[in-house]
Order: structure tokens, then C-alpha cells, then sequence
């Protein structure tokens, strides 16, 4: 039965302006699985089944932004924190949203210990989610980040970059390094991978010196570990009298000067107004 259990089970989803095709399972109530499409209020993430329902909740949904404090608007893009303790239903209802767009996370009922970060963008009807990642309160792993997803309709468009930048600038903040919680999904791993690669060329390019890996884990927030596998990766890690050196090839170069030229959103980090949690 697991196997049927994990049988994607809903065909559309309705949410704002956009419907979605959900990838796998998500544990939805059979009641609301059966129907050939499922309302989700954007706002609110609450879901409906029929478009009746729907109109009837959004006369009375008086939410137009993430139920949680602003901690960082730029431009049209704003990020909330919502404590999962203090806003179940909503943390809940994010939960059973993401779980159509990944296959192998358990699901996470117990909302209480962690954090979610959900990024916006904001227009004159309200703060659009365009993704979200959640973080533990505590994590023994010094994992920064638990959960990531952009929503379908807006990936490729850079927003993963954004969410995984927050999440370290947040754990600049705290003075830590962090890593993303494993295993990581094929999209999440490979949305990593660019982030290291293209942070530590960008890093080691602006910055003529040597550095060490301790002085690199001060000014990224990456973990040791991270560090020596993106290097690794782009074939940047170079091993010889005892010592590790970085020296890029010019495959790294290249892409990291087509990057420059990409004009991409980047989270300013002077804009976050945010101090750890206690
Ligand atoms: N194919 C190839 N490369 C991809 C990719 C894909 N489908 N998606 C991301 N990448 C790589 C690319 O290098 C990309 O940079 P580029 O577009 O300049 O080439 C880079 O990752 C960042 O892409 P970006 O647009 O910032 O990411 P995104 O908004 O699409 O979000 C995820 C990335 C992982 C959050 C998104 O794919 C997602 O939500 N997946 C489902 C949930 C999931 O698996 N989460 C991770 C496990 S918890
Ligand atoms: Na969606």
C-alpha cells in the first residue's frame, strides 16, 4: 500500500492566478483528492473544492500577506518569518503545498520547531508567495535551512538563488555557518552546487589575497565541508605539498563572467531587519 500511498493524487491545483500541476503525493483530504481541481487561497493556504467555496472564503480571508513580521522588503520582494508554533494552520497548510513539488521529505505534521521563510512579491493586491524554506529552531546538525521550493510556475527565474542567499545571510547574522539539511532533492543539489560554485569564484575573484578555507566559512557562511566539495566539483582544489590551493580553470571564469553580465536579483543584505530568534 505504501506504494499506492505515494501515487500522485491531485491533478490541478487553483492558486491565485496560476494553476499548478502538483509532481507527487500530498497528504490533502481524500474528500478534496477526488475533484479534478483543488482551490488553494494564496493568502492563507487554505484549500477548497470547488471554486464556489472558494469565492465564499476569499470575501472573508482578511489575509494578504503571509500570517508572520516582514523582515526584509526590497524593491517588489519581501520575505516573512512565521513561527510554526504560533501559526499551525498556515505552517500545516504550506506543508501539504510543498509536499506536491517534493518526493522525499517526510512530511512534517509537527510544525512547532521550525521557522519558515516565505518570499513575496508584492503588488497593490498583496504579497504573492512565490516560494518559501523552512529552518529548525534548533539544529544539533547546524543546518541553516530544512525545506526549499520556488512554486512551478516562478523556477527558473532565480528565486531559488534568492531563498538559499537568505538563508545564509540569516546565518551570518548569527554568527554561525550552516549547510542545507540531507538529503537534498536533484533540483536542490543542483541549485546548491551553482550557489557554492558561482558565491566562491565571485568571492576568490573580488578578493585578490589568498584566503583559507576558515577565512571563506567566515565570509559565506558555508560550512568547511560545503566549501571543499563546490570547490571540488568545479575542479578548483588543488592539493599538492601538503597544502590545499583554489585555482580555477577557465571554465569556471568564463561562467562566472557570463554570470556579471546576467542581470539577477540578489537580497541586499542591508534591508534585512531581522535579529535570531531566542
Ligand atoms: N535544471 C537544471 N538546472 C537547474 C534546474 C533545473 N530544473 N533548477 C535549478 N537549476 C540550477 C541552475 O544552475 C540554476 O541557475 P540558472 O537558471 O542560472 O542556470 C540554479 O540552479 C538556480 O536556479 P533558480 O532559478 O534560482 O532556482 P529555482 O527558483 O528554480 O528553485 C529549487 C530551485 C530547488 C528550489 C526548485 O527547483 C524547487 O522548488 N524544486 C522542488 C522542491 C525541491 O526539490 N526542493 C529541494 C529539496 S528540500
Ligand atoms: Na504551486
Amino acid at each position: 500500500t505504501s506504494e499506492i500511498a505515494r501515487m500522485k493524487n491531485i491533478s490541478l491545483i487553483q492558486l491565485g492566478e496560476y494553476q499548478v500541476e502538483p509532481w507527487y503525493f500530498s497528504p490533502y483530504p481524500e474528500s478534496i483528492t477526488n475533484l479534478p481541481v483543488i482551490y488553494i487561497c494564496e493568502f492563507c493556504l487554505c484549500y477548497y473544492a470547488s471554486i464556489k467555496q472558494m469565492d465564499r472564503h476569499r470575501k472573508k480571508c482578511t489575509l494578504f500577506h503571509p500570517p508572520g513580521n516582514e523582515i526584509y522588503r526590497q524593491d517588489e520582494l519581501s520575505f516573512f518569518e512565521v513561527d510554526g508554533r504560533k501559526q499551525k494552520t498556515y505552517c500545516r497548510n504550506l506543508c501539504l503545498l510543498s509536499k506536491c513539488f517534493l518526493d522525499h521529505k517526510t512530511l512534517y505534521y509537527d510544525v512547532d520547531p521550525f521557522l519558515f521563510y516565505i518570499l513575496t512579491k508584492n503588488d497593490e493586491y498583496g504579497f504573492h508567495i512565490i516560494g518559501y524554506f523552512s529552518k529548525e529552531k534548533e539544529s544539533s546538525e547546524n543546518y541553516n535551512l530544512a525545506c526549499i521550493l520556488t512554486l512551478p510556475q516562478h523556477q527558473r527565474g532565480g528565486y531559488g538563488r534568492l531563498l538559499i542567499q537568505f538563508s545564509y545571510e540569516l546565518t551570518k547574522i548569527e554568527g554561525k555557518c550552516g549547510s542545507p539539511e540531507k538529503p537534498l532533492s536533484d533540483l536542490g543539489l543542483l541549485s546548491y552546487r551553482t550557489y557554492w560554485a558561482e558565491k566562491l569564484v565571485e568571492l576568490l575573484h573580488d578578493f585578490k589575497g589568498n584566503l583559507s578555507i576558515e577565512e571563506i566559512s567566515k565570509m559565506t557562511a558555508f560550512t568547511h565541508q560545503d566549501i571543499l566539495h563546490a570547490l571540488f566539483t568545479i575542479d578548483a582544489l588543488k592539493y599538492y605539498n601538503g597544502q590545499h590551493a583554489i585555482i580555477f580553470n577557465e571554465a569556471a571564469v568564463a561562467t562566472f563572467q557570463r554570470n556579471q553580465k546576467k542581470k539577477r536579483r540578489v537580497i541586499n543584505p542591508d534591508a534585512i531587519n531581522w535579529t535570531p530568534p531566542q
